[in-house]
Formats: C-alpha cells, structure tokens, sequence
C-alpha cells in the first residue's frame, strides 16, 4: 500500500468554557452606523461590530488560571503581593533588573522619554510607533527611521523586516554624535511594518556597535514572544530553542524597555517599564508617582497585576505561539487564496492589506486604507484599522507624513476567534475586492490635534 503523506495541522493549546453572544447586524444597520461613526471604525460602538479586529491590545481571552488570579489580587494601595509576583515573573522570563509597573504601555512610553531624551536629540528606531514617537517628541526629540528598506515595501518577502540597518544608524552617529543619542528603540516584533521581526544576528550586531559607541538600546517589548517564536522559526541556530529562551536572550541584549502587557501577556490592561541601570529607575521610581501612581501599582489594580504575571508565563508556551501564529497565517492564505494583495512575510498580529494595490484608483489623499476599512465593515460588521497616511499624522512644521505604507489592519486579539470566523472574514475581504472599483475616497472633515486617526472623522468624497 502506498504511504500517504497527511498533513498534521495545528489546533488551540485549550478549549472554550465561556463565550460572549455577538450581535448580528444587517448591511442598512452598519452603513448607518459607520456614516454616523465619521467612517473612522474607532467611533463605532463595539456592540455594533461582528468581529472585532480593530486591535490586539487589550481584547484577549484571559485563561481560567488568570480568571483565578484577579480572585487572589492583593488591592493594597503600597507593597502589594501581586506586584512582588509581576516583578518576580518580569524578572525571571525577561531578565531586566528593575520593574516600574505602569496603566499600560504608553505611560512607561512617556516615563522612559522624559528621563533620557533631552531636547535636540536624536532617537533611531526600527520604524516609529504612534505613541512611542509622540512621546519620543513630547521630550524635545527627533525620530529616525532607521529600519532596512524591505520594511517599506509591502512585496518584499524578506524573513525579518524588522532589522535595522546599522548603516543608516551609523550615519546619524557620524552626523550628529552618539551623545545626542540617548537610545536606539527596538520593537519586537515591528508593528507598522506589519508584525514583522527582528532577527537574533542583526539584534547582536547592533548590540555590538551600540556597546562600542555607547549608545543605549530600549526594548519596545510589546511583542517579544511573537518575535522569538519568528525566531524559533526562521533562523539558523534556533529551530531547538524555546521561545521562553529566545525571549531571554533578546531581553538581555538590550538595556531596557516598555511594555504593553495589553498584546504578548495576555490581559486586557497592564504595562511597565524596566530598566537594568540602578540611576534611572530610581528617577522613574519618582516620576511614577506623578504620572501613573505608587510604584508598586503604577496605575494598575493589584488583580491586574496577578494577571499579568500569570499572562507572562503562559505568553512564552511555544503551543500558544504556534496556534497564535497559526491562526494569522491562515487568515493570511485565504485571502491570498482570493487574489488580495497583504503584506509578506504574514506577521505575527494580524494581516495588512495594501490598500493602495486594493484601490489603485485613489490618491493617498483620498484615505485609501480609512476607506476600505469603512467598507469591509459595511460588508460584513467586521471592524478593521488605518495604518497609513491617517495613523502617521503630521510632522512638526504641520506637513501630512505620506508613509509609503498604506494597510487596513486586521488585527487578532488572542485565543478569542475560531477558523470559521476567518473564513468569514476572507470571503468579505473578496465580497468587497469584487467590486473594488466602484468605491469612492474619503475626505476629513475633523482632525484633533494629538494621534488623529482614532477621532478624526470623514465623509465620502463627492
Ligand atoms: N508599542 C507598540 C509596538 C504597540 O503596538 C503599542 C500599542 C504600544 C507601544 C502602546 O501601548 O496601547 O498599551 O499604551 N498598540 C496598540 C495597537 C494600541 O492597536 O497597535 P499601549
């Protein structure tokens, strides 16, 4: 008898015990509410959305063992036993020396900038995050992209689009000097650029320049468990580590870092900022308490510090990642399996769809991403984000930043969807991609100040 050859597929490390009943929408429903929304899928209200895909921070299924741990939270207002039992988990499978925790990752973000960027400096980074560079900016800094090229073109299928290229980075040193350089910002994996990693090799050379130039590195370790599993996967030298080593290792090539417990760990509230050099957390052991709160709460309830520790361990199972990863890839394969372009290599978080390959036949002035992600919703109550010219607001002189990236996101929250619910997905993605060039633009008709893509709102263009 001849062999065959079966395919073994992966499944989730876990099963359902509970499950929250959607609300199922008609198209006239969600054209009214998305109209109403200013086409800016932030303003709507959830209990109007079918699938939610607009982020992953924040929106995952907690285990049952974290359930139990918000029982066991210690609510004391200094010294809590929840936060001893955060830092014990930071310390043990990240390796930073001190924990400052914070209400999520933006307040470690504005903690870290104002204690080491002064005025007039220089911040390079693998790609800028929206609140990463705003505060970066709020310090009196200037951002630099200092990411290899293949992160800005959405058909590279380079394997890791979130290295830097020590080139460019070696070019601001010898123009502005390393001491106007308080820190190199590494995010792991690389959010804007699609989810995509960093490898281990370029993260040792760059630790190998910054250590010869004195340059600090600071980790925006928001996804570090979805790069190592990256890692794990696609680098030589790594196929037998786990990802709870590979998470250590990238940790302890870098000096600090913040955190969005909201993604990697697995809760729905929670970040801290950690750092291995005595002096500066001891100023945002101060700073703290102006900003978040006490530091030994930062902002949070002793219960949502239990969940996070317990989210770390189970963020650095390799089963987890594997299903976790798994499901955006096959997300990712059906919508290729219908012609639609995405960004390749498929990330680690979601898929982004090239809006500007989608609808050819809008400017970039026309908001294609903002209106696709009008559209899906209209099609099917799936709720999607911009990541392009609105997400990357403007420069300081008041010039638009035009990104060479333009994608709807759709972004997966952890251990909440099934495989049906993407294959409801992928056929929306191609309900909407069939009659692709009878949709119109839009314009802005309100635009706030501070990181407008989540309130500006829009009409349809005439
Ligand atoms: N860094 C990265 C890479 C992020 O993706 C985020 C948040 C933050 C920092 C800020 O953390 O939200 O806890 O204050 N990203 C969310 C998203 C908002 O939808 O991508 P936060």
């Amino acid at each position: 008898m001849k062999k065959q050859l079966i395919k073994r597929s992966w499944a989730e490390p876990y099963k359902m015990k509970m499950v929250e009943l959607l609300k199922m929408t008609t198209i006239a429903h969600r054209k009214k509410a998305i109209k109403e929304a200013g086409y800016n899928t932030f303003l709507l209200k959830s209990e109007d959305v079918y699938i939610d895909l607009l982020t992953d921070s924040g929106t995952n299924a907690m285990s049952d063992q974290q359930w139990a741990g918000l029982m066991i939270g210690d609510e004391a207002y200094a010294g809590s036993k929840s936060f001893f039992r955060m830092e014990k988990a930071i310390k043990e499978y990240y390796g930073y020396k001190y924990i400052i925790p914070t209400h999520q990752g933006r307040g470690a973000e504005n903690i870290l900038s104002k204690i080491l960027i002064k005025k007039g400096d220089i911040v390079p980074g693998n790609m800028y995050f929206t609140t990463t560079r705003l505060h970066q900016e709020l310090a009196g800094g200037k951002f630099y992209d200092i990411i290899v090229d293949e992160a800005h073109d959405p058909n590279s299928e380079f394997l890791f689009k979130g290295n830097v290229d020590i080139d460019k980075l070696d070019i601001l040193v010898k123009k502005y000097g390393a001491k106007r350089i308080p820190y190199v910002s590494i995010a792991t994996t690389v959010n804007m650029a699609g989810g995509q990693p960093i490898s281990m090799k370029n993260l040792k050379e760059l630790r190998v320049y910054t250590k010869k130039n004195g340059i600090r590195i600071i980790h925006d370790m928001t996804r570090v468990a979805e790069n190592a599993y990256f890692i794990q996967q696609r680098e030589k030298g790594y196929e037998k580590k786990s990802v709870k080593d590979i998470v250590k290792e990238i940790c302890s090539l870098t000096d600090g870092a913040t955190m969005s417990a909201k993604k990697d760990a697995l809760v729905n509230i929670g970040g801290f900022m950690a750092i291995n050099d005595y002096d500066i957390f001891e100023e945002a052991r101060n700073l703290v308490v102006v900003y978040e709160g006490l530091h030994t709460y930062g902002g949070l309830a002793g219960r949502d510090m239990e969940a996070i520790a317990i989210g770390i361990a189970e963020s650095v199972n390799d089963h987890h990642q594997r299903a976790r990863v798994g499901q955006v890839e096959y997300l990712g394969h059906q919508m290729e399996s219908y012609g639609i372009p995405i960004v390749k290599p498929i990330g680690s978080h979601g898929i982004f769809v090239d809006a500007r390959a989608f609808l050819p036949h809008l400017t970039q002035d026309e908001f294609p991403a903002q209106t696709l992600a009008a559209e899906i919703y209209i099609d099917s109550g799936v709720r999607t984000m911009e990541r392009g010219v609105v997400s990357a607001g403007r420069k300081a002189n008041g010039e638009n930043y035009y990104p060479k990236l333009e994608l709807v996101r759709f972004t997966m929250p952890r251990r909440v969807y099934t495989q049906a619910h993407m294959d409801v997905i992928a056929e929306s993605v191609a309900a909407v991609y069939e009659r692709r060039s009878k949709i119109k633009g839009l314009k802005m008709v309100y635009e706030p100040k501070y990181l407008r893509f989540f309130q500006a709102r829009f009409e349809i263009k005439s």
